[in-house]
């Protein structure tokens, strides 16, 4: 397992649509195991492979306290969304970042694990805001283009 570098800011690859994972074989498990070693790492709860510079539909995910709950998503697709939820918003790649978007609260994921097993997650608050936030990245889009206004109740400190 290695420490992979975290692309930032205009990095090009923050920008494009990553290519679906065909072959689920040792290379793919390499990336999968250097992005959760990375997102720990960096202490985030989610990272994409293009924010390591790799155009492929991987994310892995580990919204829990306790960082024991990693979840590897392969060629993720969300497939339901209900609610509405408003909040902070970060991501590694801006780092010392963040802005105020507003997200369905419940999204269902379908992805496919490490050894192409096909599997389906549901995430709410927090996890919800992560799958999409993640599967936004393989599409080339960063959360900031959807950043609002804090409403007054919500404002920051
Ligand atoms: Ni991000």
């Amino acid at each position: 397992m290695a420490i992979r570098k975290i692309q930032t800011g205009s990095a090009p690859c923050l920008y494009k649509k990553a290519k679906p994972v065909t072959a689920f074989d040792g290379k793919l498990h390499s990336l999968l195991d250097d992005m959760a070693e990375t997102m720990y790492d960096a202490d985030g709860v989610g990272l994409a492979a293009p924010q390591v510079g790799i155009l492929r539909r991987v994310i892995v995910i580990d919204c829990t306290e306790d960082r024991n709950g990693l979840i590897e998503a392969v060629n993720p697709e969300i497939i339901e969304t209900s609610g509405e939820q408003g909040g902070y918003e970060g991501c590694l790649s801006f780092p010392d970042e963040q802005g105020y978007v507003i997200r369905p609260n419940v999204a269902v994921m379908r992805a496919f694990d490490r050894n192409g097993n096909e599997f389906e997650i549901r995430g709410e608050g927090l996890l919800a805001r992560a799958m999409l936030h993640e599967c936004d990245h393989l599409d080339g889009k960063v959360y900031k283009r959807l950043v609002i206004p804090a409403p007054e109740e919500d404002k920051a400190e």
